[in-house]
């Protein structure tokens, strides 16, 4: 099925209600709104057509917290905003010339970045596909243990390609993953994305804004101010090719992080020993990137290329795994996987991974006693 007949089906989505109507054009008639796709945090996503009537998807810079529209112009909700939406504006067009650079095969391309409206947009190419959310609803369109590994391979480069120019995506999960027509990952929505040294932006807007998806974001994402690098990337990585693999994501990293911290059993199942259908070093890396520390994790995606595409250790040799092994199946135990694997335990109606705005500071006493073990754990 195209992404097309997927938005048909989408078509009731509630709209945010700010959105540009269908026929709006940008940039002097360049760019004719189609239709509204979706609103995130960050702004608001459309399908378009640009003057050759090719299809692209323009995202629209557009904070609700700060932010309303009047006949199409974006205006600051109140001059208290001004300088705010001022330099929310500046950020984005400044991350949008960023991700303009990354030209890479995996990486969604930028056709232009531009003003109109009073606020900021990119247009990009439009990925004929559907992310994995939607490809792992579908049991006709399961990936294979072969595909997997093919997609994570493709996405550590595309990963690495961004770390090694200073920048964070910030946000990966299986809905910002797109599998085009000949099933290439295409790694998308850069709207979280930061330089590596600008983790927390000037705009308390967008301090609050930071994203959490439960079971794809590490622990420290949910902690504004925390340190996050490279690895809060590949933990996001990995757990999205966690739930590839097993059918489900691993469990929420807030609620590891207080186990760990409280001394209780971490709920993370890890997926060494219980999967036939992939090496041990595969999935002991994925369990390796998922660790709740960060300095547990692998560090970069060139060093996690590298142990799984070293050649696959012989019978009886030693595989490093993750402290925590709790509720590991033996190889042995574990029942053989067919070659094409459907997610294991996927519901019927997959919803996309939810985010929610983060808090300055974690509520509750397990925020307090993941805090406070933290300190004593690093
Ligand atoms: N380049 C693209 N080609 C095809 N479809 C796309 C493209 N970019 C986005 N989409 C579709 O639009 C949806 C929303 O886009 P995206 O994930 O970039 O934004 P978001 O999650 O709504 O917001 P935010 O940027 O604020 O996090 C995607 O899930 C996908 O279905
Ligand atoms: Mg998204």
């Amino acid at each position: 099925m195209s992404l097309i007949q997927h938005i048909e089906i989408h078509d009731d989505t509630d709209s945010a209600g700010d959105e540009l109507k269908p026929g709006s054009q940008l940039l002097h008639g360049q760019y004719t709104i189609e239709r509204y796709l979706s609103a995130g945090g960050f702004g608001i996503t459309y399908l378009a057509r640009d003057s050759l009537e090719r299809r692209v998807v323009i995202k629209e810079c557009f904070l609700s917290s700060i932010c309303r529209r009047s006949h199409a112009v974006v205006y600051p909700r109140s001059r208290a905003y001004s300088k705010e939406m001022a330099a929310v504006v500046s950020l984005f067009l400044r991350e949008a010339r960023s991700l303009a650079k990354l030209v890479h095969p995996n990486i969604v391309g930028v056709h232009e970045v531009f003003e109109d409206n009073g606020t900021a947009y990119m247009a990009l190419d439009f990925v004929t596909g559907r992310d994995l959310q939607e490809v792992m609803a579908d049991p006709a369109t399961a990936l294979s243990p072969t595909e997997i590994r093919s997609v994570l391979i493709k996405l550590l480069d595309a990963v690495q390609f961004i770390h090694d120019r200073g920048m964070l995506h910030r946000d990966i999960s299986p809905d910002n993953v797109l599998l085009d027509a000949n099933r290439n990952p295409i790694l998308i929505d850069f709207g979280a994305a930061h330089d590596q040294d600008n983790a927390n932006p000037a705009s308390p807007a967008l301090s609050t804004l930071r994203v959490v998806k439960d079971g794809y974001s590490p622990q420290e994402l949910y902690v504004v101010g925390s340190e996050n690098g490279p690895w809060s990337d590949l933990y996001a990585l990995a757990a999205t090719i966690y739930r590839l693999v097993a059918g489900e994501p691993p469990p929420n990293g807030q609620l590891r992080l207080a186990a760990v911290a409280g001394a209780t059993n971490d709920p993370y199942v890890p997926l060494a020993g219980r999967f036939p259908a992939y090496d041990e070093p595969f999935l002991a890396a994925i369990d390796k990137s998922l660790q709740v520390l960060p300095k547990n994790r692998i560090q970069t995606a060139r060093d996690w290329r590298e142990m799984i595409t070293a050649p696959v250790p012989k019978t009886g040799s030693v595989v490093e795994l993750p402290p925590s092994k709790a509720g590991v199946k033996s190889a042995k135990q574990a029942a053989p996987q067919p070659e094409r694997v459907a997610p294991a335990a996927k519901p019927a109606t997959a919803k996309a991974p939810t985010m929610q705005p983060v808090p300055f500071l974690m509520g509750g006493a397990a925020a307090m006693v993941a805090v406070l073990g933290l300190l004593v754990l690093t």
